[in-house]
């Protein structure tokens, strides 16, 4: 029978608990989910870099031993990445209805591009569903705590950008 492979794509800077919940619930779905991370995307100031998210969500994945699920970079249209590895289904989040005018657009233009790809869009658990990448730094750059909202793995990350930031700016000092 032919095995179905799910591409899971995004900037995921950083990856959230809401990702991971998205994750979790399509790697149950599908025979494989390949978490897709975007090199480049000319609308978001890019905190981490695409080698670093990479490692991020590998370390998740690991943590979860989720045997199905992979994750790569790529860079220009999804949907060539997508005929490179043989996917046929893009699974976006959905987190409430500020998300849909966006995620219906894709979706179509997605389609149009190639009609025989599929978007299946999954709402995360309520309790992730006013999260964002954004929000997470925001809050962690001020000081807040963010350890409800992130993976340990990421919050080893944000540390230590913090300091490499607080050394940057030491060294300029003097
Ligand atoms: N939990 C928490 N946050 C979530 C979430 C969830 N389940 N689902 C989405 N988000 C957040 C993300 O954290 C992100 O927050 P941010 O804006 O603060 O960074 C935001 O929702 C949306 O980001 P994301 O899901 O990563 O999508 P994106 O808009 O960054 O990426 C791509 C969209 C990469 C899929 C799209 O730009 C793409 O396909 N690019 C390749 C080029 C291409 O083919 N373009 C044509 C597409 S039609």
């Amino acid at each position: 029978m032919k095995k179905i492979i799910a591409v899971y794509p995004g900037t995921f800077d950083p990856v959230t608990k809401g990702h991971v919940d998205i994750i979790k619930r399509a790697s149950n779905i599908f025979d494989r989910l390949n978490i897709a991370i975007t090199e480049t995307n000319i609308n978001k100031n890019i905190l981490f870099s695409i080698e670093e998210r990479v490692r991020i969500i590998r370390e998740v994945v690991d943590e979860l031993q989720l045997s199905n699920v992979s994750v790569n970079s790529f860079s220009g249209l999804l949907i060539d990445y997508m005929h490179k590895i043989g996917a046929t289904v893009i699974v976006r989040g959905l987190r409430a209805v500020s998300d849909f005018e966006y995620e219906l657009q894709m979706a179509y233009m997605n389609r149009n591009l190639d009609p025989n790809i599929e978007t299946v869009s999954m709402m995360p658990y309520i309790e992730y569903s006013f999260l964002s990448s954004s929000i997470v730094k925001e809050i962690f750059f001020n000081g807040g705590d963010v350890t409800e909202f992130v993976p340990d793995a990421v919050l080893k990350y944000l540390l230590k950008k913090r300091e490499d930031n607080v050394a940057g700016k030491e060294n300029f000092k003097d």
